[in-house]
């Protein structure tokens, strides 16, 4: 206790109820409630003490404090939070917690104008992302963050959706995704390629989405995807990794489509290791794509796609997230 009136009582208060002694223009969080941005396990709670969130005061502890103090912090932000009632087998909520978990199911529509998903998938991570599918042409809709899903449709037999019960924190495509990835024949055109989902495997932290990219309904690539939490230089967003195994020599013609959709182009970074854009409704966004060898031998490469949004870009945070590679 001594250590967390001494390191985070004077933003959180005595009692975690987030009215500590500095006065901050971002109210700091209040444990009391049990709900957290960025994940309510022991995994993402430590981690967010470990690294701070970006473009917030919450600063980062990794320097400052040993793995066993962080990990006795996060019992003693847990231990103010409302007991947690052990689920029931009755119970329609799907909480993550020491496991990632994915389920399938029918979905309302992510956002206005947008269509029922017969076929969703949705996949938790430790660090209370949730990444939603539509599975049909397997592409990614939304990343959720905070609860994971509702099934209602226990006595109604396939009738209710599963709800997702994260907030949408990012919308791709406004909802209406295109295909994640494209054949380029040469340099003008380029084919969107159709996706049909093979398998979830579950990892320590994270679910890997497999995948097959076809062409004229034949499979010309293997792709295992997984998203999560990514804090890089201050900035804090999502990362996507995908390794692809090529079943044809296609080399640099199979290529991920941009995340962005509709978005608008604004400035390249020196390096070109990124660039950020304008995007509907979260302002300014900083996008790199990598590709890279993969650490799977079996695997052809690697494709890392990653997101950050929550603060405008400036000279400084643009330095420091590219110097924190
Ligand atoms: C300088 C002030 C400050 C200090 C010191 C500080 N925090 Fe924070 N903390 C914040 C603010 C502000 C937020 C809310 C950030 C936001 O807007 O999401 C926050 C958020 C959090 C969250 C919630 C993250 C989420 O998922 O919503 C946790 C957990 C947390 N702090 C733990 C700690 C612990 C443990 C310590 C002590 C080791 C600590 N903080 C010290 C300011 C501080």
């Amino acid at each position: 206790m001594p250590l967390f009136q001494q390191s985070c009582a004077p933003c959180h208060g005595e009692q975690g109820d987030g009215h500590g002694l500095v006065a901050l223009d971002r109210p700091a969080r209040s444990f009391q409630t049990g709900a957290f941005s960025f994940g309510n396990t022991p995994a993402a709670l430590f981690r967010t003490i470990e690294h701070g969130i970006g473009g917030t005061p919450m600063p980062a502890f990794a320097e400052s404090l040993s793995a066993e103090q962080i990990q006795s912090l996060v019992q003693v932000v847990l231990d103010f939070g409302p007991e947690v009632k052990a689920a029931s087998a009755e119970d329609a909520v799907f909480v993550v917690e020491d496991r990632p978990l994915a389920i399938r199911g029918t979905m309302d529509p992510v956002a206005d104008g947008c269509e029922r998903i017969p076929r969703g998938l949705l996949v938790g991570g430790l660090d209370g992302l949730s990444f939603q599918y539509n599975t049909e042409d397997l592409r990614l809709l939304a990343v959720r963050q905070g609860g994971f899903a509702l099934r209602k449709d226990w006595e109604n037999r396939g009738g209710d959706p599963l709800q997702p019960l994260g907030h949408i924190l990012f919308l791709v495509d406004g909802g209406h995704p295109q295909s994640m990835w494209v054949l380029s024949a040469d340099n003008q055109t380029s084919l969107p390629l159709f996706a049909q989902l093979k398998a979830t495997e579950a990892l320590a932290e994270e679910i890997v989405v497999e995948y097959d990219l076809l062409r004229q309904g034949r499979p010309i690539a293997k792709v295992r995807e997984r998203g999560r939490l990514h804090t890089r230089g201050g900035w804090i967003g999502i990362q996507r990794h995908f390794e692809v195994t090529l079943l044809e020599s296609m080399a640099g013609k199979i290529q991920l489509r941009d995340i962005l959709g509709g978005g608008h182009q604004r400035q390249f970074l020196a390096h070109g290791s990124a660039r950020w854009v304008d995007i509907e409704p979260y302002g300014a966004c900083l996008i790199a794509v990598k590709e890279t060898p993969s650490s799977n031998p079996k695997a052809s490469f690697d494709v890392v796609q990653e997101l950050y949004f929550g603060q405008n870009p400036s000279p400084q945070n643009l330095k420091a997230w590219e110097e924190a590679e």
